[in-house]
């Protein structure tokens, strides 16, 4: 039998433990910093309602649908009315394999950085001061010994499956990782100068709303914070039990993510400002010096600076981060393994063994050729892959899937559902070929 999730709360976590990751705790509170404070905040929240609540929506009910991977299960459902469309479907399904294998790659050496900083300020802690310069000083022998480790725990955990493996870790770690958030927090709001970050990051100001990359940033921060368009939802629909409430789902779901995001948003701003107010340079003509920097730079020496809690508070940091990558990198393995115990037949084991080699090779080649090869497969994914994908997972909902469609039924007999469907029909792809337009050839 398949596995699948015990609860819906066990759901909830491992959702919303796929959707928070560093782009919740590093990437939102860069993208406030850079477009206007409390301006992208506000657009922010319109485009999680608009578009990205209806695009986790479909994501997920394609594959709670479906029941199968997501290759199985847009072939599946994108068969109607023309039998091309069973091929187009599974293309996009193994073009979701092969993003979320590439994904993973680089995901895994920037969660492997944020292990390594964790231990070094845990050394420096301990008053381990060349543990903590190799630890924190970048060199191959880190990086490929930290990728390595973060791969051995992703695979430990997916090995055992769904139930006993995701949903597990995600109802240990889920609950840490808010503890970890509200204890920064507090303890940044209390240094002086916070105040001041507080306000921009809360206060709306009209001259951030002139920014004209506010609404694309905002989408695609958006996309990329719910995970859509890797099937990594689609998988976890997937497991979901037949009676399952989708719409509910996804938006407990999106409001967790979005809870998250707000709240590093109020750990980073303030914490840049209490920088600001110590001398140190975090910003050159309104944009952040490197987001780069920020994590790895600017913070840890303000912690370091705020006597002996400092590594402490970067250890809590750096951990923050890595527990919020692993429940990501847990969703994201398992669309491949998925696919290789559904369609082709191997033991679960066999998977994940064969996953988690493919993306060490990966890993090391972009970790040797850095240069030329990292930035090009971050781009790829993240411009390319999730607007295009997301935008035919609506395709597939509003216009090819026929049979047993739930919001399509709905809509024949409420006009409040009709709207909703026409939304996600017309509106929402549109949404998504703006932002694909405009990132992939403006920018
Ligand atoms: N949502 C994750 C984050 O915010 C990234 C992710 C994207 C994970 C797509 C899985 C699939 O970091």
């Amino acid at each position: 039998m398949r596995d699948s999730f015990r609860t819906r709360l066990g759901f909830i976590l491992a959702a919303a433990g796929s959707a928070v990751g560093l782009g919740n705790i590093w990437g939102f509170p860069t993208q406030v910093a850079n477009h206007g404070g409390a301006a992208f905040l506000m657009v922010y929240l319109v485009v999680v309602v608009i578009l990205a609540i209806p695009a986790l929506y479909t994501e997920l009910s394609i594959g709670h649908q479906a029941q199968a991977n997501p290759v199985a299960a847009l072939g599946k459902l994108a068969q109607r009315p023309h039998r091309v469309g069973a091929g187009l479907g599974k293309s996009v399904g193994l073009l979701n394999v092969g993003g979320a294998v590439l994904m993973l790659s680089f995901y895994h050496i920037i969660a492997g950085w944020m292990l390594a900083h964790a231990l070094g300020s845990l050394a420096l802690a301990m008053q381990w001061p060349e543990a903590h310069l190799a630890l924190t000083t970048s060199s191959l022998w880190r990086d490929l010994v930290f990728v390595a480790v973060f791969l051995v725990g992703t695979g430990t955990i997916v090995v055992r499956g769904v139930s006993n493996g995701i949903e597990v870790w995600s109802r240990r770690l889920m609950p840490l990782l808010v503890v970890l958030l509200v204890v920064l927090i507090g303890y940044i709001a209390m240094q002086p100068g916070a105040g001041a970050g507080f306000a921009r990051y809360l206060q709306p100001s009209f001259a951030g709303f002139s920014d004209p990359n506010l609404v694309v940033a905002a989408m695609g921060q958006a996309f990329f914070s719910l995970s859509i368009g890797l099937g990594g939802m689609m998988i976890y629909g997937s497991y979901l039990d037949r009676n399952a409430n989708i719409g509910q789902l996804a938006v407990s779901v999106a409001a967790l993510d979005t809870l998250i995001a707000f709240l590093a948003g109020l750990l980073i701003i303030p914490a840049l400002y209490v920088a600001m107010g110590q001398g140190m340079q975090v910003s050159e003509n309104g944009q952040l010096i490197g987001e780069a920097q920020l994590i790895f730079n600017v913070l840890p020496e303000l912690f370091e600076r705020m006597g002996a809690a400092g590594p402490w508070l970067g250890f809590f940091f750096f951990m923050l981060l890595s527990i919020a990558a692993l429940t990501s990198t847990i969703s994201l393995a398992e669309v491949p393994i998925a696919y290789l115990l559904e369609s082709r037949q191997h033991s679960r084991r066999r998977a994940t063994t064969l996953v988690i080699a493919v993306i060490a090779v990966f890993a090391l080649a972009l970790v040797i050729w850095f240069v030329p090869l990292f930035a090009w497969t971050v781009a790829y994914v993240t411009k390319f892959q999730l607007p295009l994908s997301g935008l035919f997972y609506f395709i597939v909902l509003g216009w090819l899937w026929s049979r047993s469609n739930k919001l399509k039924e709905k809509a024949r007999e409420q006009w409040r559902f009709r709207l909703l469907f026409w939304h996600l029909r017309l509106v929402c792809p549109l949404l998504l070929l703006w932002v694909f337009v405009d990132v992939a050839f403006a920018g």
